[in-house]
């Protein structure tokens, strides 16, 4: 049963005041909640009954109109509703219910992590909890009161202000929390637990102190300095770009093991999964340094882009989601390197977002319906929706999108709005028309952009015609053009840039506005044929055509004066090289590569006044899951052998080049996670997996001692994993090297078993190696004490890491397909948003080469032959139809 867009009404009643206390225990929680309600005047005048969402897990107790009882014939519970007949037009609900969240295995409402009890609210969790109307555009002001024993949960936390602490009756302690700022509630948090503290200040820039608080369990509080830092960063960060300012007295950070997804912006009370949030440099990758820091800030910025103005309903979810991540991929570029940031966030649209819009589930920013809101958290509503916001940053330019950002929270503080009334600000504040632009939220699928080029020497006028298309995606057969700003700049045969003159403007750098289906754009005032720079900084989230040869990309890789782009020629390059070797792994041929891509690598190895984490990004090769993108049918086995055979060439040629370069970029002194030291350690490390593919004894010597005397997770792992994933050290029959692999994997297990997300990191290189072993090896794995099915993150792990096993998930015989169905039947019940994030891979299906199609089809059927919950339902049943 779907939900749509078109159908939303305004609610028929809202709650003012939400008055809940928590009677927290062990075995049994009451929930009572005092709801001041009244009549929507919006929703016109009416005598509709009132129906509050529930869920099958609350256990309604008793319920009382205005303190009297309500008789059993006034009210009932309908599947998971509780409908009540008749109701004044203002009233308070008074509703007992008992749940158990200590059986809450979904992570969705109140639950138990370790030893302490949290929630997880957004979208429909607040429903888990107690009877109430659950939508984000009923907005309350909420009080919660926390009951519990003080000796076994010290810390009771809930959103905005302590107001009182005081003791029960029975000697429990009470603690009462006062949120002034109206909210839904699925931003309402409670967290009660035996919790460490690391206590700071910020004080804001019109000089309020705000306490700031991270809670973890105790042996993790010496792991949250970093996020601390990096959370004032934020606070400072969104003063100074957007003049947001934060508004209660005390923001609090809660560390919880067991959660479904990275962190989550309650109101005053954020709760993180651990994951994203501790950091050490003994156990923490560079990696995770950065997602550390961007998780910490998107949350924080949510309190304006998602709570102070929030969603009217879950369609909306890219207002607030979209809008967030442009910001905090804004904060990243502005803390480090915006190019290599750029570069990071794009090789990620494109490989996922991209197959996404390409497959079963391809949905628009905003969505005109679903089955199962959680489903929707997507790469298309929180990446795609970030370009979108992007691409208006661009249209405007910084000072009109300030100017539009600034009147969006002005117009709408404190309300539940739409994604239009985002644009009607920005279109408002700046004067430009945002009306065809606004069809990117309402129209699925990546629109392909095919360029092609003209030069009149005579008249000196170089000529660019564009045409758009956008494939059809479900429920969307056909597409409206689309208003693309497309920046280009135009180089000279040297590679020195070159100005021109587009509609009277003469410049280096032009934002030329495609919004036909075919579009001719003009350059004058040129002596010689340029080489066109096109979508300079992925201006626009489409597929570039536009035939470059391999001179032009040599050009662009080395001289353009766009970062971005020359990553973008670099690997258009590796792309082309790729392809071509691909097509000969299928066909059975021998591979063999053009040498002057050699060449080119050569050239990037030794100029040191690249960026040394550009040139590590290059080095990266297009990965497995790009390539599989970009392909149809996918063949997995060939794209990893020809990946494989091209870093092994270029390994072999440039082994001198790569040896010189890791001992060039070892890094003096105690670790830091800046950008600059990031750098040199990821072209370190870079350059140690390809020297180590050379086949050099040396190398592998290195590789070991690295491993074994590193002072860094980053060295200490990159070392394990070049070694574990090393084709040359695999290649060599089993005996003596392969053993050695194994080896490594139990010494590092051996000393990190005590820190449970290093014990991930474990997880996740253990299953996802390359060998006929690859099944059985997760089968084990899965059995390993150090697994627990409960734990979202090691089953992200364990079966994240499987599903990058060529060898192990696309097995011939279909067995991988069938073990990763096997393991989705078996969550479905038990945490439905974690079993249909792991279909993802088996929505591919369709794109497979013939054979393991058939089989991965095959594994679908039989899960959707299974009673299913809605979550991994839509996802399976719009994959098959
Ligand atoms: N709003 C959170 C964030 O992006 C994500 C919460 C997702 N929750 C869910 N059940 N899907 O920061
Ligand atoms: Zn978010």
């Amino acid at each position: 049963s779907a939900i749509y867009l078109k159908d939303y009404k305004v609610p028929p009643f809202l709650i003012d005041k939400t008055e809940l206390t928590f009677d927290l225990d062990e075995a049994t929680t009451i929930v009572t909640s005092r709801l001041h309600m009244r009549r929507n005047p919006a929703f016109g005048k009416s005598t509709a009954p009132l129906i509050l969402d529930g869920g099958e897990d609350v256990k309604l107790i008793g319920v009382a109109m205005d303190d009297y009882p309500l008789p059993a014939e006034e009210y009932r519970i309908s599947e998971d509703k509780l409908i009540i007949t008749a109701t004044a037009d203002e009233f308070i609900l008074t509703c007992e219910t008992l749940i158990e969240p200590q059986n809450n295995t979904r992570l969705e409402g109140l639950y138990r992590s370790s030893s302490m009890f949290c929630t997880q609210c957004e979208a429909e969790g607040f429903r888990h909890i107690t009877y109430y109307l659950d939508r984000p555009d009923v907005m309350s002001v909420f009080t919660t009161t926390i009951i519990a024993d003080e000796s076994r949960y010290p810390v009771m936390l809930s959103n905005g202000n302590e107001v009182e602490r005081g003791k029960t009756d029975e000697g429990k302690t009470l603690v009462v929390w006062h949120d002034p700022f109206p909210k839904p509630a699925y931003l309402f948090a409670l967290v009660a637990g035996d919790l460490a503290v690391k206590n700071d200040v910020f004080t804001t820039q019109s000089q309020r102190d705000i306490t700031l608080q991270i809670f973890t369990e105790s042996h993790n509080i010496d792991k949250v300095d970093y996020a601390m830092e990096a959370l004032k960063r934020s606070m400072r960060w969104d003063e100074e770009a957007y003049g947001r300012e934060y508004d209660l007295d005390v923001f609090m950070i809660v560390a919880v093991d067991d959660f479904n997804m990275g962190a989550m912006e309650n109101k005053g009370l954020n709760i993180f999964n651990s994951s994203c949030l501790l950091a050490s440099p003994e156990t923490t990758t560079d990696d995770t340094y950065l997602r550390v820091e961007a998780i910490v800030a998107h949350e924080y910025f949510h309190n304006w882009s998602g709570n102070r103005v929030t969603c009217r309903d879950w369609f909306q979810l890219s207002l607030k989601e979209g809008f967030t991540v442009f910001r905090d991929q804004t904060f990243s570029a502005d803390m480090h390197s915006a190019t290599v940031k750029r570069v990071e966030d794009v090789s990620f649209l494109k490989t996922a977002q991209f197959a996404e819009d390409a497959g079963p589930m391809a949905h628009p920013v905003r969505p005109s319906s679903f089955i199962e809101i959680s489903n929707f958290y997507t790469l298309t509503v929180y990446e795609k929706g970030a370009e979108i916001v992007r691409m208006i940053h661009t249209l405007l330019g910084a000072e009109k999108f300030r100017a539009g950002s600034d009147l969006y929270f002005d117009r709408h503080d404190g309300q539940a709005v739409t994604c239009d009334d985002f644009l009607a600000a920005m279109q408002d504040a700046s004067g430009v028309d945002l009306s065809q632009f606004k069809r990117w939220y309402s129209q699925a699928g990546t629109p392909v952009v095919i360029v092609t080029d003209a030069f009149d020497e005579e008249s000196g006028t170089y000529r660019l015609t564009m045409k758009q298309d956008t494939a059809a995606t479900p429920a969307q057969p056909t597409k409206l053009p689309l208003h693309i700003p497309v920046r280009v700049g135009l180089l000279d045969e040297q590679g020195a840039a070159l100005s021109a003159t587009v509609n009277g403007i003469a410049a280096d750098d032009h934002v030329l506005h495609l919004t036909d289906s075919e579009q001719v754009f003009e350059f004058t005032g040129l002596t010689s044929r340029p080489v066109p720079s096109l979508l300079r900084g992925f201006s626009a989230p489409v597929k570039l055509r536009y035939d470059y040869s391999a001179a032009d990309l040599l050009l662009l890789m080395s001289a353009d004066s766009d970062g971005f782009n020359r990553w973008s020629a670099a690997q258009q390059l590796a792309v082309n090289e790729l392809t071509s070797l691909i097509d000969q792994a299928i066909k059975g041929d021998d591979l063999s590569i053009d040498s002057q891509l050699i060449h080119g690598y050569k050239t990037l190895l030794n100029d040191a006044s690249l960026d040394p984490a550009m040139v590590a990004l290059i080095l990266a090769l297009p990965s497995q899951a790009y390539l599989s993108e970009l392909a149809n049918p996918i063949y997995p086995a060939a794209i990893k052998q020809a990946r494989q055979y091209l870093k092994t060439q270029l390994a072999g040629a440039l082994s001198t080049d790569f040896e010189r370069v890791y001992h060039e970029h070892k890094i003096q002194g105690a670790y830091q996670a800046t950008a600059q030291d990031i750098a040199h350690r990821s072209l370190k490390n870079m350059a140690l997996s390809y020297w180590l593919e050379s086949g050099s004894e040396l190398a592998q010597q290195t590789v070991i001692t690295q491993f074994e005397s590193a002072d860094n997770m980053t060295d200490q792992f990159a070392a394990l994993s070049i070694y574990v994933n090393s084709i040359s050290v695999n290649s060599i029959a089993v005996n003596t090297q392969h053993s050695k692999a194994a080896e490594l994997l139990a010494a590092f297990y051996e000393q990190w078993q005590s820190e449970p997300l290093v014990v991930n990191k474990w997880l996740m290189l253990s299953a996802s190696q390359e060998n006929d072993n690859a099944l059985a090896t997760v089968k084990t794995l899965m059995e390993h004490p150090a697994f627990d099915l409960k734990n979202p993150n090691k089953v992200r792990s364990v079966l994240g890491g499987f599903g990058q096993s060529v060898s192990g998930f696309h097995k011939a015989d279909g067995s991988g397909y069938q073990f990763l169905a096997d393991q989705i039947i078996l969550l479905n019940k038990r945490n439905p948003q974690i079993a249909s994030r792991l279909c993802t891979p088996l929505t591919r299906w369709k794109k497979l080469q013939p054979e393991l199609s058939a089989k991965m089809k095959a594994e679908l059927e039989r899960i959707l032959a299974e009673d299913l919950s809605k979550d991994v339902y839509e996802v399976v049943s719009k994959s098959l139809a």
